[in-house]
């Protein structure tokens, strides 16, 4: 029930990946993750030891037992150091080759790293939000892709890119390698949604930020006011790393105001350096809070455990109804 050829490719016991959560350390959400039997992704942190950390976060990951993944944006300083130190917590610990399975680049070109991650025998999946960056990556030599709709909370293409619903099996029908399917999914209709599209599994990043385990960088009074957003209550802002999506707070409308007015990423600093420091102070109304439209279907918080039984039941309900279809 349920098991996809990348349980069998990762060592899952459930085709849930939980998309990288960057710049926060997600280490404690990826172990309950990884123990509940999907794979607990180690996100990117910025900090000014960060091949120790990253071993440092393997070590947590190897000592939960299941498998999990490490995440770096291409165009991220710490690439470079993220790689070696996860590379060499490999050498010659079983346990940690057993558990680190696969590297997962995002925003950027995966050219670069391909090599030393094939080298290391690890999966290379890359996150892409067109057919042609899918069909790319698939030449760059990745073994996977996360193929991210428009819906997403985080990094999007643009404000009017193409939604999971059309890209999906878009870049399925291209390409031959395993597809996880992201943006928009939360639940276990959306699961069996994505496999009927020819996905292997689905990547939430929206549904786990809404949980107990991301509470280290989820503020719990940010998400109790995000349980009441609707679907139509996100907003794509320029950031850093291009345009992105945020829970449409009184924040992101001053930002797109300012923007309406002409003024760009660098005239936003002050608005920018705000929103950071009211999420961190948990400040709902004031903070740069990433979150794709899924949010809008989450009606609660809940552990990672919970959830993850919940989209099982909610995938085996959905099979059911599909059935009596005949
Ligand atoms: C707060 C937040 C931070 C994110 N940071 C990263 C990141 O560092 N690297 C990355 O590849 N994707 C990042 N993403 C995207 C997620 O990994 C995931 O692909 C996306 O959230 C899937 O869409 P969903 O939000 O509808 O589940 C982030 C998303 C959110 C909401």
């Amino acid at each position: 029930m349920l098991h996809t050829a990348i349980c069998d490719l990762l060592g899952l016991r459930l085709p849930i990946f939980q998309g990288a959560l960057g710049p926060h350390d997600t280490t404690d959400l990826a172990v309950a993750v990884s123990r509940a039997g999907g794979l607990g992704m180690i996100s990117s942190i910025h900090g000014t030891d960060v091949y120790g950390d990253t071993k440092r976060q393997v070590a947590r990951l190897v000592e939960a037992g299941g498998s999990f993944g490490i995440n770096f944006p291409v165009k991220s300083p710490d690439g470079p150091a993220r790689l070696r130190g996860a590379l060499d917590s490999l050498a010659k610990n079983e346990r940690a080759r057993r558990g680190l399975r696969i590297v997962v680049t995002s925003a950027g070109s995966p050219t670069v790293f391909n090599k030393d991650i094939r080298a290391a025998h690890l999966h290379h999946f890359h996150v892409v939000a067109t057919v042609e960056h899918a069909m790319k990556a698939v030449d760059a030599g990745c073994t996977g892709l996360i193929v991210e709709g428009n819906e997403s909370g985080g990094h999007v293409l643009s404000a009017v890119g193409p939604t999971s619903m059309t890209l999906i099996p878009a870049v399925i029908e291209r390409v031959d390698v395993p597809v996880i399917a992201a943006g928009g999914f939360v639940d276990g209709k959306g699961l069996i949604a994505a496999l009927a599209l020819g996905a292997v599994g689905i990547s939430m990043g929206t549904r786990f930020y809404m949980t107990r385990e991301a509470n280290g960088f989820a503020p719990p009074k940010i998400q109790a006011a995000l349980v009441k957003a609707g679907v139509g209550d996100t907003a794509v802002v320029p950031s850093v790393f291009g345009p992105n999506r945020h829970w449409r707070n009184s924040h992101v409308n001053e930002i797109l105001a300012r923007v309406a007015k002409g003024e760009t990423l660098a005239d936003l600093a002050d608005l920018k350096k705000e929103g950071a420091a009211a999420h961190a102070a948990g400040n709902a109304d004031r903070a740069t809070v990433p979150i794709g439209m899924g949010v809008g279907r989450v009606d609660s918080v809940r552990s990672v455990a919970e959830l993850l039984d919940d989209i099982v039941a909610g995938a085996r309900q959905t099979l059911d109804a599909l059935a009596r279809l005949g």
